[in-house]
């Protein structure tokens, strides 16, 4: 059976193939933004303690557990011990459609806003037009649903056809310049006149302003960013041959997802202070800010259609990941072709993003607790389940699977890898009880 799945060329290969998982939207808008509803450098700070303690060490345990197993979430907890221990695979599946249902929208507002940069958006330089323009967009019953369409349909089409070759290569030369572009956009936002408020406001914790529902969204920016606690990283960590270091893989990732999300933030906070947006802004504050951004630099319209563009493909990377885990369920589970499986999912996932779509605008009303049915698709999603995925997978590392997932030679972490009793305390004790603690304390 392993024979027939397919297997990244190189170490780099699947590196940056978990990497463009783990980098995305969710780096780029919504770590910025979540910062800025939630009290700036203290949630910095949460975030990359937990990413330190439990980010880690759940990485490595969906690698271990994907490569040992050869299989998708499902197939590899039935693979390694079974019973109700397949519910969480289960679960996973489930978050798939989640996820990307809501996802999908936010891919599609910046493949709009790579055309309409390109077509004369950013010539109006006036920050408030701008905010209003992207106001109008998202409230549109319309042209948001086509750009949704649009990137699932682009989804489906790779993954039906596998997700290796075309999608290393493509991350390989884009992600770089992606890269680049984020550095220049930062220099530019801190030197814009008024940032300092916004560095400070990133940088220097308040920490009296601590409070449980900011610790939750914390830990479930720590978990969505990474692609933790669905099986992303199992199902990528399934098409791994023996030959690469699981631990140095995964804090490779966890770095580099780390460092482009506080970029990010550099990027997008001290701008929000120096044109007067309000940081708590929400979903639209990375949408509203980088044109702003970009009206103030030379060739504005160049470089923003750049970016969105680049933006859209680093969304794109981290869609595939999302879709992969159902479509590699259905696949090895259910016997479905891969066509049809990345069909099928991918036309359920548009339907089921519709109304995410649709609550920026004509069904803004509905709300419950405040929250319309975006805000509870990714509430659902990135702060409860991703977390109890997050539990379960330690534990199961932990207790369950750690002598098989250390096994040298059967695709298990080598021997020689020193932390290992560390690591196992962290999945036995300290990830799950934190992780609970924090999910109780947000309730
Ligand atoms: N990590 C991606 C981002 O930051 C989103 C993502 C891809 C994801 N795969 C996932 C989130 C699996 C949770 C689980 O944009």
């Amino acid at each position: 059976m392993a024979g027939e799945r397919g297997h990244f060329g190189t170490r780099l290969g699947f590196i940056l193939a978990a990497a463009g998982s783990a980098v995305g939207l969710g780096n780029v808008w919504k770590f910025p933004y979540l910062a800025g509803e939630n009290g700036g450098a203290v949630f910095l700070f949460i975030y990359l303690g937990f990413i330190l303690t439990i980010g880690l060490s759940v990485m490595l345990a969906e690698f271990a557990i994907g490569r040992r197993a050869q299989r998708n979430p499902v197939g590899a907890f039935k693979a390694l011990k079974g019973g109700p221990w397949v519910a969480v695979g289960g679960m996973g599946v489930f978050c798939g459609f989640i996820i990307l249902s809501f996802y999908s929208v936010v891919g599609g507002w910046t493949v709009a806003y790579a055309v309409k940069s390109a077509t004369g958006l950013l010539a109006n330089g006036d920050a408030k037009a701008l905010g209003n323009a992207f106001g109008g967009f998202i409230g549109d019953p319309v042209e948001p649903l086509i750009y949704h369409a649009l990137f699932m349909a682009v989804t489906m089409a790779v993954v039906a056809k596998g997700v290796h070759g075309g999608i290393e290569r493509v991350c390989r030369v884009l992600m770089p310049v992606l890269f680049v572009l984020l550095v220049v956009l930062c220099i530019r936002s801190v030197t814009l006149p008024g940032a300092g408020a916004g560095i400070a406001f990133f940088l220097e914790p308040d920490f009296s302003k601590v409070n449980g529902a900011m610790v939750t969204a914390a830990l479930g920016q720590a978990f969505f960013s990474l692609s933790l606690g669905m099986g992303a990283m199992i199902t990528y960590g399934s098409y791994l041959s023996a030959k690469v270091s699981l631990p140095g893989a995964a804090l490779w990732v966890t770095s580099l997802d780390t460092l482009i999300a506080v970029m990010a933030g550099f990027m997008i906070l001290p701008a929000v202070f120096a044109f007067g947006f309000d940081p708590g802004a929400g979903p639209g504050l990375t949408f509203i800010t980088l044109p702003a951004v970009f009206s103030q630099i030379p060739g504005g319209a160049f470089f923003g259609t750049l970016f969105f563009v680049l933006l859209a493909v680093a969304a794109l990377t981290s869609a595939f990941s999302l879709i992969e885990v159902v479509v590699a369920y259905l696949v090895d589970e259910r016997g479905i072709r891969r066509f049809q499986a990345a069909m099928g999912a991918g036309f359920v996932i548009f339907i089921l993003g519709i109304p995410s779509s649709l609550s920026f605008g004509v069904w803004s009303s509905y709300t419950v607790a405040g929250k319309n049915f975006f805000d509870i698709m990714d509430y659902l999603a990135s702060n409860l389940m991703l977390p109890a995925g997050g539990i379960f997978i330690s534990l199961f590392a932990g207790w369950v699977a750690f002598p098989k997932l250390m096994e040298a030679g059967e695709g298990g972490i080598e021997k020689s890898f020193r932390l290992a009793r560390i690591w196992q305390a962290i999945c036995r004790y300290v990830a799950p009880v934190a992780i609970a603690w924090t999910l109780i304390n947000g309730l």
